[in-house]
Parts: C-alpha cells; sequence; structure tokens
C-alpha cells in the first residue's frame, strides 16, 4: 500500500513536531497555519520555538520536498489523503476551554470536503473535552461537506502525549498510540499509518471518540497528581530534621507499582499543558455534576509551592525591601524557551511585590521571558554574573550549565552565599558544609 499524504494544521509544537516527525520516516505532509509570519519561517527552516533535533528535522523535510508549509487549508486538504488537526485550545477565563480555535478549523477543512471526491480521513490531536469530538467537530464537518462521518469521510481523535524540550524523540518513541474512533475504518486506516511509522511494537489502545478525549487529560491530570503528592510529601520533609525527599523519592520509586517519574519534588509544575489541563478537567466534572476535589487540592497544592519558595528566602532574609535575589532559570522547565505558566512567574512577582531586586538569567528564555516581565527584572548573560552580588539565590529551572556550579561559585561572587534550590539539582551534605543551603523537600539540620 502506497503511504498516506498528510496535511497538519495548526503549527504549535504538536503540529510541527508531527509533521516533521511523519516526513523525517518518508511521509510526504502539508503543513498549515494562518499566521503568514509562521508559514513564510517554517518553508525557511526556521522553526518558531526552540526545540532540540526540530531545526535538523525540519530543514532535511523541506530539502527533501517531503515537508511543506502554507496558509492555504482547501489546497492542501485538496493534495493529502489525512489530516491532522493540532490548532491551539486555550483556558478561557473560568478554565473551561476555548474551542473558537477547533471551531472554525473543522469549517474551513469541512468546506475544502465539499470540492473532494475522494475519501479524507480527519484527526483530532488536539487536547479537547470529552464530547468535544462527536458534538462539536463532527456536526461542522458534516454541514459544509454535505457529507457523513463514517462514509464520506472518517474521523478519529488521537491525543498526543509528546513533552516540551523532548519533543521529537517522544513523537518518534511513543509509549502507546491511543485511537479514538468515529467508525472501524477510519480507525483501522490511523492505526496501519502510525505502524507504518513506528512498527509493531508500539502499543496500541482502540475506542470510540470522548473515551480518547478523557484519556488525554485523566494522563496529564495524573501526572500532575503525581507531582502535588510528592510536593506534599516535600512539604512535611522540610518539617522533620533529617529527611531528604530525594531520598523519599528514591524509596517510592522503586516499586513498581509508582515507578521513579515525576516524583521530582520542587517549586511546582508550569508549561502550557498540565495547569490548563487539570482546569479544564475540573470544569468539565463541574459541569457534568461532580465536583473533582482531589484535582482542586492538585492546583491548590500547586500553587502553594511558589508561594512557599519565596516564604523559605523570607525565612533566612527577613525584610526583602531592597535584597538582591539571583534567578537561575526561567524558563517552566529546561531545553526550552517557553515561559507559559513557569513557575519563575508567581516566584518572581512576589518577590516584587516585597520590594526585592531581581537578577535573572536563562540560557534561551530571555525574549519570552521579557515579555512577562519587560524591565522589571535585569536579565544577565551567564549564570556567574547573575550571582554577582545578590544576597539570595533561587535555583528555578533545572538547566544542565547550571548542575555544574559549585558550592565556591555561589560564596565567591555572592553578597551573602545563601542558595535555594528549587530543584533539587544540588547535593545538600556538599552544599551545607560550604554555604548557607535550603532545597524542597529538605529536613532542617537536627
Ligand atoms: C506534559 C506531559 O508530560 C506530556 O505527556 C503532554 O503531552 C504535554 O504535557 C501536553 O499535554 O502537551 P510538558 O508540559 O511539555 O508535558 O512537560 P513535563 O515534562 O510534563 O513537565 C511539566 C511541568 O512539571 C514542568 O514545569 C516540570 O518542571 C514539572 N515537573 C515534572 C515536576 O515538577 N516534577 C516532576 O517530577 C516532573
Amino acid at each position: 500500500m502506497e503511504s498516506q499524504t498528510i496535511s497538519i494544521v495548526g503549527l504549535g509544537y504538536v503540529g510541527l513536531c508531527t509533521g516533521v516527525g511523519f516526513a523525517s520516516k518518508g511521509f510526504s505532509v502539508i503543513m498549515v497555519d494562518n499566521d503568514p509570519k509562521k508559514v513564510t519561517a517554517v518553508t525557511k527552516g526556521i522553526p518558531p520555538f526552540h526545540e532540540p533535533d526540530l531545526e535538523k528535522l525540519l530543514q532535511e523535510g523541506i530539502k527533501s520536498g517531503l515537508l511543506k508549509a502554507t496558509l492555504d487549508i482547501e489546497q492542501a486538504i485538496k493534495n493529502t489523503d489525512v489530516t491532522f488537526i493540532t490548532v491551539g485550545t486555550p483556558s478561557n477565563p473560568d478554565g473551561s476551554i476555548d474551542l473558537k480555535q477547533i471551531k472554525s478549523c473543522a469549517t474551513e477543512i469541512s468546506k475544502a470536503l465539499a470540492k473532494k471526491d475522494k475519501y479524507h480521513l480527519i484527526i483530532v490531536k488536539s487536547t479537547v473535552v470529552p464530547g468535544t469530538t462527536e458534538n462539536i467537530v463532527k456536526p461542522l464537518l458534516e454541514k459544509y461537506s454535505n457529507k457523513k462521518a463514517g462514509s464520506g469521510f472518517g474521523l478519529c481523535m488521537n491525543p498526543e502525549f509528546l513533552r516540551e524540550g523532548s519533543a521529537i524523540f517522544d513523537t518518534l518513541h511513543p509509549d502507546r498510540i491511543v485511537i479514538g474512533e468515529n467508525d472501524k475504518e477510519s480507525g483501522n486506516l490511523l492505526h496501519a499509518m502510525y505502524q507504518e511509522l513506528y512498527g509493531k511494537t508500539t502499543p496500541f489502545v482502540r475506542t470510540n471518540l470522548p473515551t480518547a478525549e478523557l484519556i488525554k487529560y485523566a494522563n496529564n491530570a495524573f501526572l500532575a497528581t503525581k507531582i502535588s503528592y510528592i510536593n506534599t510529601i516535600a512539604n512535611i520533609c522540610e518539617k522533620i530534621p533529617s529527611t531528604d525527599i530525594t531520598v523519599v523519592s528514591q524509596g517510592l520509586g522503586f516499586d513498581q507499582r509508582i515507578n521513579p517519574q515525576f516524583l521530582r519534588a520542587g517549586i511546582g509544575y508550569g508549561g502550557s499543558c498540565f495547569p490548563k489541563d487539570v482546569n479544564a478537567l475540573i470544569a468539565m466534572a463541574d459541569q457534568v455534576g461532580y465536583s473533582a476535589i482531589l484535582l482542586k487540592d492538585v492546583q491548590e497544592v500547586n500553587e502553594n509551592q511558589a508561594k512557599h519558595t519565596v516564604e523559605i528566602v523570607q525565612k533566612i532574609l527577613g525584610e526583602l525591601v531592597g535584597k538582591r535575589i539571583a534567578i537561575l532559570g526561567l524558563a517552566f522547565k529546561p531545553d526550552t524557551d517557553d515561559m507559559r505558566e513557569a513557575r519563575s512567574i508567581p516566584i518572581i512577582n512576589e518577590l516584587l511585590n516585597k520590594g526585592a531586586t531581581i537578577t535573572a538569567y536563562d540560557p534561551i528564555a530571555h525574549s519570552s521571558a521579557f515579555s512577562v516581565f519587560g524591565n522589571k527584572i535585569n536579565y544577565v548573560n551567564s549564570a556567574i554574573s547573575c550571582l554577582k552580588d545578590a544576597d539570595c539565590c533561587i535555583l528555578v529551572t533545572e538547566w544542565n550549565e547550571f548542575k555544574h556550579l559549585k558550592p565556591d561559585d555561589f560564596k565567591k561572587h555572592m553578597k551573602q552565599p545563601i542558595l535555594i534550590d528549587g530543584r533539587r539539582i544540588y547535593n545538600p551534605t556538599e552544599y551545607r558544609k560550604k554555604i548557607q543551603f535550603e532545597a524542597i523537600g529538605l529536613g532542617p539540620i537536627p
């Protein structure tokens, strides 16, 4: 069977990485976005955001002719067999998801389908609350195309589980593929495409549309819960002399029922997904008559971690007016310049409110951080210059280069060598010997 040709609507993380991933395995892909700047940049092989290996694969795809980008959705549908919808689903002010982009994209696809005779498969990959594909996308696709889902065209929901910072790796090595299908033929076609991409060893879960949609939320909410859980235990550790959450996590992680991942305690989770998806799941549960109290607490624990970090600083320094705080790392996690819901934001804002001055360094996130903080903070070009004359340093993002800093670096450059490890990357025994060292989840010295 000849490979399906693919179009992808929406050039965010999921869309671009999916496109680049398919093209790297020989599929022909047309990527569509309504932002001319994005389309021009992608056509030139310039990714609109930083992601390891993305630029290389994008340029290879463009050069080989397998990857193209366009503003013209109609042509993209006409010239391909399968379309992934990967547009954004941001939050409304009440926490529910905003489906504007999904609706307009489904409408445009529907109009394009009206002009096409050949069978076409549509796949919703954006994160959408259960019921969206069935009750919103499907009727819109049917409305203008005058075709029926299941006969005139195929329809699937296929959630994405890639992480920023390792998006290309995750795209090429998924743990599993979840396919929600409107009908067997649609599911079979997508299943076959993915088997061509990944081979036969990757597990598949095939189900209906709303279950696939719920799996995505359940997955992110579970991971967020794991983080808030370990942060809860971390906060208990801080009250018990000689305990250390990193060792507690190790002890838990060897239990195969728990596993070691997402047990890193710290200043909390950020990013474009966990906060938004936990919110959306809570809002959706409320709407259908269930108060998801566990998830509300997960959120509260997360918000408190940022406040708690500032409290640690205050406990040591007292009054913060005029104190100079060094912030190592601004992005929500390493290997990305994404500042969305980064924990640096509530921490820095709280410190500024209390009158501190902030000097910050992030290896790549300065320009995205500038759009958040503007000139309210000082940006410097190295970790060492960030430490210069500081009264206290907070490690906010665990970039690899920060792992190489030694206690002497803090001692030599800071006004007073006080370090708060918000991501648990330093060895407390080594650091406590030489500087004042505090960390999330580190019990007091007895
Ligand atoms: C997350 C999920 O991990 C992906 O599976 C999912 O596809 C994605 O959301 C999405 O829905 O698009 P991402 O937000 O890119 O991916 O990053 P994560 O690696 O999950 O980290 C999220 C936040 O949790 C970061 O702020 C990170 O610092 C924090 N975290 C993570 C912890 O505080 N502790 C941990 O043990 C792990």
